[in-house]
């Protein structure tokens, strides 16, 4: 099979990846808006920056995503009812610089030292929450965030089919060193479907996939692709 790497550059020779929308990917951090802005450790959102968000019609509480995730989460969240009979719950959806700092320093206190809180909690600015594209998803008989989401009926059907709604499973094991970020099997990011795909398929954390859309772009402009 074909690596990931010459996958995006066919797609970018036969027109069909925009190359412009790789050059962003490849420098997201100049388009806080752009779907694949990455938040991390390296990459911070500044205070000021709030999304355009809207409640999504789901069951849950901290419901609110930008517009086209919370679309793409009312469908998983009724695909998974249909499919399995069980319901997911949100738990935590788009959240302010400030609410995130306030989530950070409670795991200070629960913790006692920021090595270990960063382990589990994101410094404010640096949060996927605040760009409205993240949401904890819990399921119907544990509405908090939980290591056993995947074991679950509805939760496994999410893990598994979240891609399709543009949804990928952010911090996974084995990614730690990349993202900076115990397992979380409860978080889930938005980068819409096309990007899902490519990321579900190729099981690469976001920094990852990054770096190849970036190797991508240089290539399409090396090769003068339109
Ligand atoms: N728990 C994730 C890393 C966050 O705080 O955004
Ligand atoms: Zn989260």
């Amino acid at each position: 099979m074909a690596s990931l790497l010459e996958q995006l550059l066919s797609l970018a020779m036969a027109g069909t990846v925009m190359v412009s929308s790789s050059l962003n990917a490849a420098a997201p951090h100049n388009d806080v808006d752009n779907l694949l802005f990455l938040a991390n450790r390296q990459w911070r959102v500044s205070s000021a920056y709030v999304p355009d968000v809207r409640e999504a019609s789901v069951k849950g509480k901290v419901r609110e995503m930008r517009d086209e995730a919370a679309t793409a989460l009312e469908q998983l969240f009724a695909d998974c009812k249909a499919a399995t009979g069980k319901e997911l719950y949100t738990v935590s959806g788009y959240r302010s610089y400030y609410t995130q700092n306030s989530i950070y320093q409670r795991k200070l206190e629960k913790v006692g030292s920021q090595k270990k809180a960063d382990n589990y909690v994101a410094r404010p600015g640096a949060s996927e929450h605040q760009l409205g594209l993240a949401m904890d998803i819990g399921w119907d008989e544990y509405q908090g965030t939980s290591d056993k989401f995947p074991q679950s009926k509805a939760g496994a059907w999410c893990t598994e089919n979240c891609w399709k709604y543009g949804f990928i499973l952010r911090y996974q094991t084995g990614w730690e060193d990349v993202t900076g970020y115990k397992t979380e099997e409860w978080h889930f990011r938005y980068v819409g479907k096309e990007h899902a795909a490519r990321i579900y398929q190729n099981q690469m954390p976001l920094e990852e996939y990054l770096i190849l859309l970036r190797q991508a772009a240089l290539m399409d402009i090396v090769i003068g692709v339109e």
